[in-house]
């Protein structure tokens, strides 16, 4: 699909988005593998939490989808049942890596397989902790899916994350769950912290002390009421393109934020950004609050270190952001964007040459000058969800219509985002 977009003289109004993907994945693994009924409101509408409801109801679980609504009758830490298939996990990260942490657990073999982006990306990162655990796992040139995972009776391990990854981090502590004793889990860089909160919430004994995660295996999990914050992933390309077009505000209403994922916000309120978040609330031990943004000169900047791993899914818009800000802006320590659905430094720096805009790509990162015209032109999302929302604000800001190919894309984690869009720019 092909999606054309013009120009706009402003973004305004308010609106909802669909429920955060991270911790939609989580809600419904943990829910499989508890004792009882879970029901789960604003569940994400993205292609890739679909993926993996699919898979845990190919495990044997019982799953409604009414709507946002989700109602998953778990089954216990020892209810699932041999898929009669191979597991498909669509374009998924999450489903794929996060998901091996419980099939290692199972008494019996699963094969987990991916769309053309999934199949290429690394699954090492996630194959050595669980094989330290006892799991047998094959992979396509040992590397990279499908996955075939030899279950067994896991052992508790003490992992320390070569890379920061709360994907790791959760498949590590999904697999604690079935091991007798304790496992832990280290992390440098503080990652999403969503699975340790759901865990928390059902019933799991959880500790963080100094980034250090201690889990105590085989607890009982028990099925809960709960309910999904918007996404502040998706809403990122909304409050980007407000920033961007002059006369917005822009009203976001019930997002997640969590201080794991915020750190968006605080980025570009230092840049200069007018971002109000009038109350906060907790809920399922998650952050949720409405966001008012406006129009704003922002300054520019620097992304690197922690704060790069922070911001990791939305460095596409923010690059897009970076080119009109006066100062421009610098992405280093990015070697992870290499490995995401695209390989979003070079994505990135392609479209952002499309829209007439210099920018020089690095081995981890890019360097994006500040002050720049955008000029309408025909991006390609490569398949790419988050390459073709960026992509998509961008042209609200150019001189003249663009075109957005394979724009579809954006249905990965956000199937409303060009309804959405079209609601409120004018
Ligand atoms: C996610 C973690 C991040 C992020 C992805 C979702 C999660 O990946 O890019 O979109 O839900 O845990 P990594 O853990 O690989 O950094």
């Amino acid at each position: 699909m092909q999606q054309r977009i013009v120009p706009a003289s402003a973004i305004t109004g308010a609106i909802t988005l669909p429920g955060d993907k991270s911790i939609s994945h989580r809600y419904a693994m943990i829910s499989a593998i508890a004792d009882g009924e879970s029901r789960i409101q604003n569940y994400s509408t993205g292609a890739d939490c679909h993926s993996t409801l699919g898979c845990v109801r190919a495990l044997g679980i019982d799953v409604e989808v009414d709507g946002t609504n989700v109602r998953i009758g778990g089954k216990g830490l020892d209810g699932l049942r041999v898929p009669a298939a191979d597991l498909d996990a669509g374009n998924s990260g999450s489903t794929i890596r996060m998901l091996s942490g419980i099939l290692a657990a199972q008494p019996f073999s699963t094969r987990i397989f991916g769309d053309e982006s999934l199949s290429r990306r690394p699954m090492q990162r996630i194959m050595r902790p669980l094989a330290d655990m006892g799991a047998e796992i094959r992979a396509r040139e040992d590397k990279f899916p499908p996955l075939e995972i030899h279950g067994t009776r896991l052992r508790p391990i003490d992992y320390t994350l070569p890379v920061p990854s709360a994907q790791v981090k959760t498949c590590v502590l999904f697999a604690g769950l079935f091991a007798e004793g304790q496992t832990t889990v280290t992390e440098a860089v503080a990652s999403r912290d969503h699975s340790e909160i759901a865990l928390r919430e059902f019933g799991a004994e959880l500790s963080t002390v100094k980034g250090k995660i201690t889990l105590a295996g085989r607890p009982r999990l028990t099925g809960r009421e709960l309910m999904v914050p918007s996404d502040l992933s998706s809403a990122a390309f909304f409050i980007v393109a407000a920033l961007l077009v002059s006369g917005s505000q822009l009203t976001i209403r019930g997002v997640g934020l969590n201080p794991t994922r915020s750190a968006l916000l605080d980025f570009l309120t230092a840049m200069g950004a007018k971002i109000l978040i009038p109350t906060l609330e907790s809920r399922n031990g998650e952050l949720i609050g409405d966001i008012i943004v406006q129009h704003s000169e922002l300054k520019g900047g620097t992304i690197e270190g922690a704060l790069t791993a922070a911001l990791i899914d939305e460095i596409p818009v923010l690059a897009v952001l970076g080119a009109a800000t006066e100062e421009g802006l610098t992405v280093r320590s990015g070697g992870e964007l290499r490995v995401k659905e695209t390989d979003r430094i070079r994505t990135v720096v392609d479209n952002l040459r499309r829209l007439g805009v210099e920018a020089e790509e690095q081995t981890d990162g890019m360097i994006i000058p500040g002050r720049q015209k955008f000029r309408g032109a025909k991006f390609d999302s490569f398949g790419d969800h988050r390459i073709a929302m960026a992509f998509a604000v961008a042209a609200l800001r150019a001189d003249g219509p663009s075109v957005i190919e394979n724009a579809d894309a954006a249905s990965v984690s956000f199937p409303e985002f060009w309804s959405t869009l079209a609601r409120i720019a004018s």
